[in-house]
């Protein structure tokens, strides 16, 4: 029998996540590489993605590259799976993370429903879901040879559940329509994928609850309290759940979604 250490170790494959630029994917990326994964980081921005790759292979030593995209843009999109794989020598483990969150400072985004506009929900849907549509389609023949493909999807609690708009009264902030549907939407491709990319291919989900990120005070105090371990997420508090759906430790574990959201939901 294997023990947890040779479960955990991520040598010898390659990670590549979408968002590995931004906070969350970052925290994801470092935590892979922690346990020896050679990572293509997936994002935007060129130099964000080379900023993140040069403190990866500092930090853990491990391989690592950049490879910056819109995801909006289908044929790059469709492209990346076999760029990631000649450039890495395969491709094990696909995280997409990367979205249009709430401070994207789009027009027609976090505003009241009735000024939120069908372009920007076109625009998100692209970004936040189909494009997870077009990458998991073409990463996954070489997910499956790999011997050992799973796909993480970084859904959010606005996934799952309904906003409580008490939480955002008088700060400004708001919670986009396309955002809640594109969650739901990846909760169900999950799902959906886990049957018919079976057995070679696991694919689950992870649902983060609310990052702190020096948001309006009346926001965190109202978050927290409704929060039974009493506090917002850190980025750090994915990384043991990225670690275990990107591993042999959850070898058996297709289909789920994994909520991290201090117990926010669970009322
Ligand atoms: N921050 C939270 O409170 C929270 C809560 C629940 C879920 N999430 C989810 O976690 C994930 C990461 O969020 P985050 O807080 O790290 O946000 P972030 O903005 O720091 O990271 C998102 C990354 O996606 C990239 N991105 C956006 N559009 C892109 C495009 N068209 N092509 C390529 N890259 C693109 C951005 O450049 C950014 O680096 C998202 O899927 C988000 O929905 C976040």
């Amino acid at each position: 029998m294997k023990s947890v250490k040779d479960l955990m170790n991520l040598a010898g494959r390659t990670v590549a996540i979408t968002g590995g630029a931004g906070h969350i994917g970052k925290a994801m990326a470092d935590a892979v590489a922690e346990l020896g994964a050679s990572v293509a980081i997936i994002d935007l921005n060129q130099d964000s993605c080379a900023e993140t790759v040069s403190s990866l292979s500092e930090k853990h030593g491990v391989n690592a590259a950049a490879f910056p995209v819109d995801l909006a843009e289908e044929k790059a999109v469709r492209a990346l799976p076999s760029a990631v794989a000649d450039k890495m020598g395969g491709l094990d483990v696909l995280i997409n993370s990367a979205a249009f969150v709430g401070t994207s400072g789009l027009e027609g985004w976090v505003v009241p429903f009735e000024e939120q506009t069908t372009e920007t929900w076109r625009k998100a849907m692209e970004v936040n879901l189909t494009s997870v549509f077009t990458l998991s389609q073409s990463a996954a023949p070489l997910l499956k040879a790999s011997g050992h493909g799973s796909i993480i999807n970084v859904s959010s609690i606005y996934g799952v559940y309904a906003p409580d708009l008490r939480l955002y009264g008088g700060t400004g902030m708001g919670n986009p329509a396309a955002y809640a549907a594109s969650k739901g939407g990846l909760i169900q491709f999950t799902r959906w994928c886990s049957t018919v990319l079976a057995p070679e291919i696991r694919v689950n989900a992870i649902t983060p609850g609310g990052v702190f990120r020096n948001q309006d005070e009346q926001f965190v105090e109202r978050y927290e309290e409704k929060t039974p371990l009493q506090r917002m997420a850190t980025e750090e508090d994915f990384k043991g759940a990225v670690c275990y759906l990107a591993s042999d430790l959850s070898a058996y574990v297709s289909g789920q979604n994994l909520i991290v959201d201090g117990g926010w939901g669970t009322w």
